[in-house]
């Protein structure tokens, strides 16, 4: 138990050091009303009656509206989404508590050896990076400099991007690494050699400007490379590595994350990127040879949380555009879609048109709803009633994903000016659409807590186990609320919980609502070993988005009673006792009607 006492000596000083006032304060206007604060609670859309209140003495916060409260780490948790260990880290960051490390030694050499290998591959790259470069201005490779000039590249630009040039050569650059000190086996690992069958190693990028890719810290950690021959591939991208990882990373980032436009342009190559930031956009990124990804969204949202889609013009480009639109919503980005009217891409826009040409293409860019609503519209003729119908029926389909009702409104509004049907009917058409995902996302949830329930417990495909892992999961979580403790209460007892864990922190649960307690979540994980507390902080935390608990404790309570039953069912076979068999096959007959 010692671990857990540090633990929470830990979290104890992350509490103390951070002063909930002043954290607050950062997201919400405070009002100070007698020995406590007052505020719009920044926690829920709380638009008129300030019912958000924070205490200095105690170092507690609380919304009357939403129930949210705790802690400074409840806080952090409810605002940016996170875990309690999440949570605890970047309170303990942002105070300099140092965080225990709980790795055993050997677990601690595992990660210093993989530490010390990637910081070599970085410096690997970075000289690979700096020879391609140097490259560019050497004799014989006068076409590459050239080559770049007539794409309208200025000195300051190549350089402040790096660009090289790889040569027609098959080992320049692995004899240029090789004289400093990397090995074969490094650049091979590093995606920058290959083998031949013969044992051999080749240059990977020859003939090619070189695209240096940083990640958001600065190292170099791939490379693009475009060829200057037509006769193969036109991009060559370097394969995932140690240090690279396509999904969570955007060409351009390492610049644009400074920059104070307050969203970023998304654009699909890297000279669509070069190019606009040689204009003076420096917030273009492009997402890596690849379709964007939710990972890249979320980089993204660390530093703005708004987006304007430049994707090519042709029909690859469009298909792309939506994709990546549905994901930054999804990522909560304010997105818009920028149609490129001359030119193929914003790089050839850019140059035709010049930077006030396209400043004015991403001013009155539309938003990719009204660009998905508009694509919709270009497909029915709404003059006939067929038609019209399901036109109805797609617009519902993209309008059911919009969380915000007052933008949901908007649009339900405008549809009903175009099409002439009342407001109320296509609200109603939206809201059975939103039912419709909802369900089905339930069954996404049911299958990912399933692959959680199979990771945990070694159990394979045992379907009513795994149900009943999980409604114990959410029923925990939902009887932390007293109104629905007492609903409960009497006919669910601690016992019932199956699992160990599940258990425990039902008698906890039990325990304070009955000596009139509020479960305070921060006490009851220091209760767990610290090894636990991810679990514990997971079911404290997660009721599944469900609206009402009241109602949503049906499903769980029924599951848990019918396995109850179903157990003492099996006893009493087995002793034989015949009335009271009858009395549990008819309760389970009751249960399943
Ligand atoms: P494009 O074919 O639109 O090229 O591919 P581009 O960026 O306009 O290049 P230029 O202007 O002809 O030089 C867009 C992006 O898709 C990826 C690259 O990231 C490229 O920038 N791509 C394209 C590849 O990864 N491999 C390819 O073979 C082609
Ligand atoms: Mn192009």
């Amino acid at each position: 138990m010692k671990e857990s006492v540090d633990f929470q000596d830990f979290v104890d000083e992350v509490i103390a050091k951070n002063d909930i006032v002043d954290l607050i304060s950062r997201y919400t206007t405070l009002k100070r009303v007698g020995n406590r604060y007052q505020a719009l609670c920044p926690l829920h859309n709380d638009q008129k009656t300030p019912s958000f209140s924070v205490s200095p003495d105690k170092q507690l916060f609380h919304c009357f509206g939403c129930g949210a409260g705790g802690t400074v780490i409840h806080f952090v948790m409810a605002k940016e989404n996170l875990d309690f260990m999440e949570a605890v880290k970047l309170l303990a960051e942002k105070a300099g508590v140092p965080i225990p490390d709980p790795r055993s030694q050997g677990e601690r050499d595992r990660s210093a050896a993989i530490h010390n290998k990637k910081k070599r591959m970085y410096e690997m790259n970075s000289e690979a990076a700096r020879f391609f470069f140097s490259c560019l201005t050497a004799k014989g490779n006068e076409k590459a400099l050239e080559y770049l000039r007539g794409r309208g590249l200025s000195n300051s630009t190549i350089k402040s991007f790096g660009i090289g040039y790889a040569p027609d050569k098959w080992s320049a650059l692995i004899d240029f690494m090789k004289s400093k000190g990397y090995t074969l086996e490094e650049l091979l690992e590093g995606g920058l050699a290959k083998k031949r069958d013969g044992g051999t190693y080749y240059d990977v990028f020859r003939d090619r400007i070189m695209f240096p890719i940083l990640d958001v810290r600065g190292n170099v950690i791939a490379f693009g490379g475009r060829t200057l021959n037509d006769n193969q591939a036109k991009y060559l991208n370097s394969p995932e590595t140690l240090v690279y990882k396509k999904k969570d990373n955007l060409f351009g980032m390492n610049i644009a994350k400074n920059s104070k436009a307050g969203q970023f342009l998304l654009m699909e190559g890297y000279m669509d990127v070069v190019s606009l930031h040689q204009n003076g956009f420096d917030n273009a990124v492009a997402s890596l040879g690849t379709a964007f990804t939710p990972q890249q969204a979320a980089v993204l949202k660390r530093y703005a949380d708004k987006a304007v889609l430049c994707y090519d013009a042709d029909e690859a480009g469009q298909k792309a555009a939506d994709r990546a639109g549905t994901i930054l919503r999804e990522a909560d980005i304010k997105t818009r879609v920028l149609t490129i009217t001359d030119g193929k891409d914003p790089d050839e826009y850019i140059n035709a048109k010049g930077g006030e040409m396209f400043k004015l293409l991403v001013d009155n860019a539309e938003s990719f709803i009204e660009y998905k609503l508009g694509k919709i519209e270009k497909q029915y003729n709404l003059e006939d009633t067929v038609e019209k119908i399901e036109f109805i029926e797609q617009i519902a389909k993209i309008l059911a994903n919009i969380k915000n009702q007052v933008e949901r409104e908007v649009y339900i509004k405008n549809t009903a000016r175009k099409t002439d049907i009342s407001p109320e009917s296509i609200a109603a058409q939206v809201q059975n659409v939103i039912l419709k995902n909802k369900k089905a996302n339930i069954r996404k949830d049911i299958s990912s807590d399933r692959r959680t329930y199979e990771a945990r417990t070694g159990g394979r495909d045992d379907l009513e186990k795994m149900r009943l892992y999980n409604a114990e999961k959410l029923m925990l979580n939902l009887i932390c609320e007293k109104d629905v403790f007492q609903n409960v209460v009497k006919t669910l007892t601690p016992q019932d919980f199956t699992e160990g864990l599940h258990r425990r922190l039902a008698e906890i649960i039990f325990k304070s609502h009955t000596e009139n307690r509020k479960i305070n979540p921060m006490l009851v994980i220091s209760e767990f070993p610290e090894e636990d507390a991810g679990r514990i902080s997971e079911i404290l935390s997660d009721d599944k988005n469900v609206d009402n608990k009241k109602e949503a404790i049906a499903l769980p309570l029924k599951i848990i009673k019918s396995y109850r039953l179903k157990q003492e069912e099996k006893t009493l076979t087995d002793h034989g006792d015949t009335q009271k068999l009858q009395e549990i096959m008819n309760k389970l007959k009751k249960d399943k009607m």
